[in-house]
């Protein structure tokens, strides 16, 4: 064994987990291909200006590439030398043919597993670093293993970062999860993928189980935290029903030491390239193992979201006299999330779409994602992107804000009120703003749950 690494797939995953790794494994070499050259020309540009935005990612990049990681499009000559493999693609949902809308379309995964054992030239260790159906290891040991030269290992070692604290979770992740085969090679294995974490883990965290339960336990921790977010939702809409107020009802309900405050908080929905895709993986999974009122239940996960969206565009709809039609409607943040650019499946999406359906004219403004905006709603008519907050709100009859960007709260809200017609409307579906304050100044404030 060499110790090298590879991962195939230089994304969201590989990127910063790779950086990480090869920043507390300096022994090691690293290196991180992908298929996009234009991906990797970025995480290879000189002046750091990486394809994704990730606080604290630049730093740990700028002390270990070209040290001891390194990002290239030869994946031949990068799996050739290395003997352990993370497979880190993409695994979106399937858009076509059985399962379509809910499975994951594992063509890149394949594809991966072909890659490998077409240019390996000895044995490996093959680490499933992407989310995946559980028994995914099973197909791949198939294909690598079928007639093959050399032994193949596969082990499924997902990962738990979250977008926007990616490097702080995987400096100090709450576990490592590492599943494997439990026989002699398995366990082995096992023990090589344990010793790149230990590093910098304590050993207490690096939890070990058989494949099928890492794979499983993936699904089910983002099922679980997805679920959370739902059923404060649903929470959100009695309380605006009854007069409760949501955020009071969520710090009651997380003083509960059993529940736990985290993921209570209400506001447009999960967004994020993988709740909804795992939930209606496990959806999936459900239905092909005939437990159908399971897999009703997670999917009621999804639809509660997806109403949460729909549900927001009808109040403000209401509130602005029944038509928004013509009406300048500022969106502030179309992240999914705040300390991200990402925009995959975020709710201001289908906010904005859903608006464009009613003739809204839409101004959309972000910190980091306005270019994957631009490209989300190219689509649309009538929508104008703006880097500045003031010029995003001139002339518009509401400010509807969907990203709880640390900066919104200290804007300059009476600059804002003046540049808008009036009456002026703030819809804050992050209950992040100072309402009170708003109304001081001549705002109409909608919040969610209240
Ligand atoms: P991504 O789309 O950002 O990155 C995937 C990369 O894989 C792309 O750059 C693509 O070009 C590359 N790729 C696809 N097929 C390839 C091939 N045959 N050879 C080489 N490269 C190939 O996706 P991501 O957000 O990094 O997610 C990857 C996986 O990690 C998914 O399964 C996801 O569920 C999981 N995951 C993501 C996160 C997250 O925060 N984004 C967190 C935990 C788990
Ligand atoms: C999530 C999980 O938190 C990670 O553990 C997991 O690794 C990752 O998915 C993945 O598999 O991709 P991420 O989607 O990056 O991470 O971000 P989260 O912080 O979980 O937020 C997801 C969505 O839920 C965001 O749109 C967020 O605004 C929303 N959310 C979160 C709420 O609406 N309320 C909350 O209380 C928490």
């Amino acid at each position: 064994m060499n110790r090298n690494i590879v991962c195939i797939g230089a994304g969201y995953i590989g990127g910063p987990t790779m950086a990480v790794i090869a920043k507390m494994n300096p022994d090691r070499k690293v290196v991180v291909v992908d298929i996009n050259a234009s991906r990797i020309e970025a995480w290879n540009s000189p002046d750091f200006a990486l394809p994704i935005y990730e606080p604290g990612l630049v730093d740990v990049v700028k002390e270990v590439r070209g040290r001891n990681l390194f990002f290239s499009t030869d994946i031949a000559a990068a799996v050739r030398e290395c003997d352990i493999v993370f497979v880190g693609v993409n695994t979106p949902t399937k858009t076509f043919g059985r399962g379509a809308g809910m499975a994951s379309d594992l063509q890149y995964w394949e594809a991966t597993a072909r890659e490998i054992k077409g240019y390996a030239e000895g044995d490996k260790i093959v680490i499933e670093k992407s989310t995946l159906p559980v028994r995914t290891a099973a197909a791949m040991e198939a294909i690598l293993n079928d007639h093959a030269a050399h032994r193949f290992t596969v082990l499924s070692n997902p990962e738990f970062l979250a977008e926007g604290t990616a490097i702080r979770d995987l400096l100090e992740p709450d576990r490592v999860l590492i599943g494997g085969p439990q026989d002699e090679a398995g366990l082995a294995a096992i023990e090589e993928a344990v010793a790149i974490y230990a590093t910098w883990v304590p050993r207490e965290r690096i939890l070990t189980t058989n494949v099928w339960s890492a794979e499983l336990t993936k699904l089910a921790a983002n099922a679980f935290l997805a679920q959370r977010v739902s059923s404060i939702n649903a929470i959100a809409g009695l309380c605006e029903a009854t007069g409760a107020d949501v955020d009071e009802v969520a710090r009651v309900i997380g003083a509960d030491k059993r529940i736990g405050p985290k993921f209570l908080k209400a506001g447009p929905g999960f967004g994020g390239s993988c709740f909804k895709k795992d939930v209606l993986n496990l959806v999936y999974l459900c239905e092909s193992f005939g437990l159908h009122t399971a897999a009703e239940y997670w999917h009621g996960v999804v639809k509660m979201n997806e109403h949460q969206q729909e549900r927001i565009v009808s109040r403000l709809v209401r509130e602005m006299f029944n038509t928004v039609a013509n009406k300048r409607i500022a969106l502030f943040g179309f992240a999914f999330k705040s300390d991200t650019g990402d925009t995959r499946e975020t709710p201001a999406g289908a906010v904005a779409r859903l608006l464009a359906e009613e003739h809204a004219r839409l101004a959309i403004t972000d910190p980091k994602a306005l270019p994957n905006a631009r490209r989300d709603l190219a689509d649309l008519q009538d929508v104008v992107f703006e880097p500045d907050e003031y010029k995003a709100a001139e002339g518009a009859d509401a400010i509807v804000l969907m990203t709880d960007w640390r900066h919104y709260p200290a804007l300059d809200w009476r600059r804002l009120y003046d540049v808008m017609r009036k009456p002026a409307l703030v819809f804050d579906t992050r209950n992040c703003l100072d309402a009170a304050a708003l109304r001081a100044i001549g705002f109409r404030v909608l919040n969610i749950g209240k």
